[in-house]
């Protein structure tokens, strides 16, 4: 059997008399008033655990979009058991029964559960609606139809088989259960996470991120709808000690899938290293996390593509995508026209609820998020080596809202110029020093290596810094904003301290979820 190929979904601009802008409206206002109750799934069943938690939109902190309740540990000890019993059919269902399944899920997505899923992500992480469809809808559908795609790759590379023998490679789920771990920031991430591995045959406790748990449940409705068998992703909402310590203390964990902070990822990894002589194989341990993205700007570029790229890149979804760029560097030449088009551009741009369809930049996702970027914001107020180009300026009345602010250094090692910030603030070095010597300060300035662009017109520039910067970064641009990798065109994922580089909607990915069998039969 061979699934149709993969097409990226195409993005809906929403526009203005639109019928689609319409009933994404209509879907938002119903679920305003829906007071959804999102609960852990077991076995297929919602389970009521009784420990709760409010779910509010993070630009409109007065309204209530629902409840949430915890999973507790005596639920994840079910889960995985349950996962290990699912694990015997689904295993054995044939692959493109599988594949079926969320070629299904694609389908579904792009068509009935569109609004649904949009909508969730607009109001549960205060995404505008471009933000949303390129991440919940088009990206959702996109790592669905492409982990089918290279899946059915996998399976047709077989060896050679000389006169006399067949040779076969078998991808078999690896055994046990794999720890799916999701973050707030891309809901398409949220369901790749658990479903990349489900894809191959193996069952997965997904533990959503607390922030994203209201589009999280709608993805469960989703693969619901799309046949996928109870107890195959055991949805499991809650703390991370609650879900995680009961995870990596059985011996059956097979795989860890995780995107989210570097903390977090090191200190999971410690565990598991920790518990390893205690588990029945080594886990397999895929990780996307922390990035400090950069955006490097040679005298030759142009100046308002520089801008452009530095607006949308560190500021579209306020600046919380691994890859926003937060680390700029332009040469001294170049900065007067690329500061007018920035400051002409930020004067454009508006800050506000999602609801009304016209801020570029909604609030941040929650209080700690807030009080770390505004904390950032107000030291560099105060600090002498530091000119606040644009904004500065935060509020947090009705939802957290971050002004997108421009900080201006001559410090290339002031703090904002070197930690993860995850919020939007652009910090930028105008730099008079050789191109040579700025590659280098961009390549050893930061721990991470995500994402990166290099701007410039001359082509021997371009291909230099291309090498130059080989391991700062897993996705690379030139001339290009650094954010906004699109599923079968960029695969995505950084080395160094931004984690393992399995690359998210890529063959690589799918080849950690496998155990291999090589089977040599002679005749
Ligand atoms: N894949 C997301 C991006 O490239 C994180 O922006």
């Amino acid at each position: 059997a061979t699934p149709p190929p993969p097409r990226n979904e195409p993005v809906r601009d929403y526009a203005p008399g639109s019928p689609e802008r319409a009933s994404l409206r209509e879907t938002l206002t119903a679920m305003r008033g829906e007071e959804m109750m999102v609960l852990p799934v077991v076995n297929g069943e919602r389970v009521e655990t009784g420990r709760t938690e409010t779910i509010r939109p993070p630009h409109d902190l007065g309204h209530t979009l629902g409840t949430f309740h915890k999973a507790r540990t005596e639920d994840v000890e079910r889960a995985i058991r349950g996962a290990l019993d699912a694990r015997h059919d689904w295993s054995r269902m044939d692959w493109s029964d599988r594949a079926a399944i969320f070629l299904k899920a694609a389908e579904l997505l792009a068509g009935p559960f569109r609004d649904r899923m949009n909508a969730a992500t607009m109001l549960g992480q205060s995404k505008n609606p471009y933000q949303a469809e390129i991440d919940a809808a088009c990206e959702m559908v996109d790592f669905f139809r492409f982990n089918v795609a290279f899946y059915r790759e996998m399976m047709e590379e077989q060896p050679q088989s000389p006169a006399g023998v067949w040779n076969r490679t078998e991808y078999r789920p690896l055994e046990g259960f794999v720890f799916a771990v999701s973050p707030f920031n891309f809901t398409s991430i949220a369901a790749n996470l658990p479903t990349a591995p489900a894809l191959l045959g193996n069952t997965v406790l997904w533990k959503p991120a607390p922030t994203q748990t209201y589009s999280a449940q709608v993805i469960v409705e989703l693969l619901q709808a799309a046949g996928l068998p109870p107890g195959v992703i055991q949805f499991l909402p809650g703390d991370g000690p609650d879900v995680g310590d009961p995870v990596l203390a059985s011996e059956h964990l097979a795989g860890l899938h995780f995107t989210g902070s570097t903390q977090t990822f090191n200190h999971l990894w410690r565990e598991i290293g920790n518990n390893l002589d205690h588990y029945n194989a080594y886990p397999r341990i895929v990780g996307e996390t922390g990035g400090k993205d950069f955006i490097v700007a040679h005298e030759s570029a142009d100046p308002e593509a520089v801008a452009t790229a530095i607006v949308r890149g560190s500021f579209e979804y306020q600046g919380q995508k691994c890859s926003a760029a937060s680390r700029i560097y332009v040469e001294e030449a170049l900065w007067p026209a690329v500061r007018e088009s920035l400051e002409a551009q930020l004067a454009e741009i508006t800050v506000g609820p999602v609801e009304d369809f016209s801020h570029f930049v909604n609030a941040v996702i929650d209080e700690k998020a807030y009080d770390k970027i505004t904390g950032y914001v107000d030291r560099a107020a105060q600090a002498d080596n530091v000119e606040v180009v644009h904004g500065g300026t935060h509020s947090k009345e009705d939802g957290y809202f971050v002004d997108p602010t421009v900080l201006l250094t001559d410090d290339p090692s002031y703090e904002t110029m070197e930690q993860e910030i995850f919020g939007p603030v652009a910090s930028v070095f105008v730099s008079d020093r050789s191109f040579d010597d700025l590659l280098d300060l961009v390549d050893s300035t930061s721990p991470y290596a995500l994402t990166g662009a290099v701007f410039a017109r001359d082509r021997a520039v371009l291909a230099h810094a291309t090498d130059r910067l080989a391991d700062a970064a897993g996705n690379f641009y030139l001339n290009d904003k650094p954010t906004g990798a699109v599923v079968g065109q960029q695969p995505f994922g950084g080395a160094r301290g931004s984690g393992t580089n399995d690359k998210a909607g890529s063959k690589l990915n799918l080849l950690r979820w496998a155990s291999l069998r090589s089977l040599k039969e002679t005749f």
